[in-house]
């Protein structure tokens, strides 16, 4: 029987530069899609496949996100007298229980590795799965209870995984593997933002994976890898080869909404998928193309 995986941690610290000016004085994560903030997407999506705790590593200037997940009596008491009872629903029905969701500060910012490094109390020896917020996917069962499923089915640890253009490898982490093309590649090399000649594959990292606590051990030296950040990528590298570690090429959709052109066909995306706004939206569409 492997562990369940019961903890997530949401790197939330990142300053959303690609998407100034509207992330100037707003979380990145708090940007929408159809009607929602991306961190309640994400959060969503880890209580669909199991997870119990939610550590977010967060920073300065991130405070809309905790007034996200704690109650608004204000808004709570005005509709609550307005009778608005669909609406009252929809701003607490997504509220996991009370001290479920933990927040650690992430002081500088050194890389992803570094931002899962500052969970690592929280965490302990236990495997846990990591989502980051601006990569948004649209799959049925979420992306997170797929992998949560090849997990179960390895006992290893598990990324997301998708092709990319060659042209594009220096913006993921990469996976050298002997099966490219198996709905479960097994990872024996992993590199970060490989120029696309040095690129050992074009199979991609997507911000979704499941990690033994034994990567905290990795991370503790904080080595600087790519970009002069500290890189989970190379962290991963190290633990290759010491337990079953596969790359899942997921079912569904992913949207880089860290980017302005990812964002917008992520709400395209997800308004055509809701069938209470699937009409009304292709009417937009046929008045624009
Ligand atoms: C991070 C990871 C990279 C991964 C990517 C997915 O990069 O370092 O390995 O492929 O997320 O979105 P970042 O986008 O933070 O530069």
């Amino acid at each position: 029987m492997v562990a369940r995986i019961r903890k997530a941690v949401f790197p939330v610290a990142g300053l959303g530069t690609r998407f100034l000016p509207a992330t100037k004085a707003m979380p990145k994560e708090m940007l929408t899609v159809v009607d929602k903030p991306l961190i309640q997407y994400a959060v969503e999506e880890a209580v669909a496949a199991g997870i119990e705790e939610f550590i977010f590593v967060t920073g300065r200037g991130k405070q809309a996100m905790e007034d996200h997940f704690d109650l608004s009596y204000e808004l709570n008491e005005t509709l609550d007298r307005r009778g608005k009872t669909a609406e009252l629903e929809q701003v607490n029905e997504f509220l996991p229980p009370p001290g479920a969701i933990k927040y650690v500060r992430q002081r500088e910012a050194l890389g992803l590795g570094h931002a899962i490094w500052c969970a690592r109390d929280m965490i302990g020896d236990e495997p846990f799965a990591i989502l980051s917020p601006d990569d948004l996917v649209l799959g049925e069962p979420p992306c997170l209870a797929q992998l949560v499923q090849a997990y179960s089915e390895t006992g290893g640890n598990v990324v997301a995984v998708m092709d990319v253009p060659r042209d594009q490898t220096d913006r993921y982490g990469i996976l050298d593997t002997p099966n490219p093309q198996d709905r479960l590649a097994e990872i024996t090399g992993l590199v970060e933002k490989p120029k696309p000649a040095d690129a050992p594959s074009t199979l991609s990292i997507i911000g979704r994976y499941i990690l033994h606590g034994s990567v905290f051990s990795h991370l503790d030296r904080h080595e600087k890898g790519a970009g002069g950040e500290i890189q989970l990528t190379d962290a991963m590298a190290r633990m290759i080869g010491t337990q079953p570690f596969h790359g899942l090429r997921f079912q569904g959709e992913r949207f880089d909404c860290g980017t302005k052109e990812g964002w917008l066909a992520a709400n395209i995306a997800f308004s055509l998928a809701r069938d209470d706004r699937r009409d009304q939206t292709e009417q937009i569409l046929a008045r624009y193309r």
